[in-house]
């Protein structure tokens, strides 16, 4: 069993995939925190709605260090193992990359290194995947490090768009693969397919 905090958002529907499969006894792990820079985001309503921990980052340029550091203590106290970006839209400092260096995750609605970095997130992922009339998208699972979508690959899977009228068609079929292999990767840290390994 591993702990886990899952910082986000949005919506909140790949905490919520996360939290069935724990529910079903697929995934052996424990949401000990949930983590956000959007106060009233539907993901951190469905925390409080499961009495899971919340923690709030606030964003201001002053304010934003100190939280981090802020936030540092509270996820030490919680002997975190894990921590997954799921549609978490907020530049992490890099002291924090640096103490949870390996142990950070995040889902991307893309192929990566295709349609990856600055500005790429959400819909504008999917708009430009359109635009450019591309057959094929997915999803990726990887390390995150210092520069945006740039960490290690761990998991990929892939999805015709070939048929496709809307970038929101897009959306809706690179979401299910998401909500499929965020928690397959969770499990194998959790069962030791992937070691913690600094
Ligand atoms: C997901 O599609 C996720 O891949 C994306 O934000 C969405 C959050 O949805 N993340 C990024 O674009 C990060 N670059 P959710 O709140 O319903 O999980």
């Amino acid at each position: 069993m591993i702990n886990i905090a899952v910082f986000v958002s949005g919506r909140g529907s790949n905490l919520k995939a996360i939290f069935e499969q724990i529910k079903l006894g697929n995934l052996p792990a424990n949401i000990s925190a949930v983590v956000s820079n959007k106060k009233g985001c539907g993901a951190i309503h469905f925390a409080v709605d499961k009495n899971i921990p919340t923690f709030i980052i606030v964003n201001s340029k002053d304010e934003k260090f100190a939280s981090y550091r802020k936030l540092e203590n509270f996820l030490s106290g919680l002997k975190i193992d894990l921590i997954v970006l799921a549609g978490f839209l907020n530049k992490i400092p890099k002291e924090f990359i640096e103490l949870y260096r390996n142990r950070i995750i995040n889902i991307h609605p893309a192929l990566l290194p295709k349609y990856g970095g600055k500005g790429m997130y959400g819909s504008n992922v999917h708009k430009a995947v359109f635009e450019n009339k591309e057959n094929i998208s997915g999803a990726t699972v990887h390390f995150v490090d210092e520069i945006y979508d740039n960490g290690k690959i761990i998991k990929q899977e892939n999805v015709d768009i070939s048929n496709v009228k809307s970038p929101e068609e897009i959306a809706e079929k690179v979401l299910k693969i998401e909500h499929k292999i965020l928690p397959e990767v969770i499990k194998e840290f959790a069962t030791g397919i992937i070691k913690f390994n600094n």
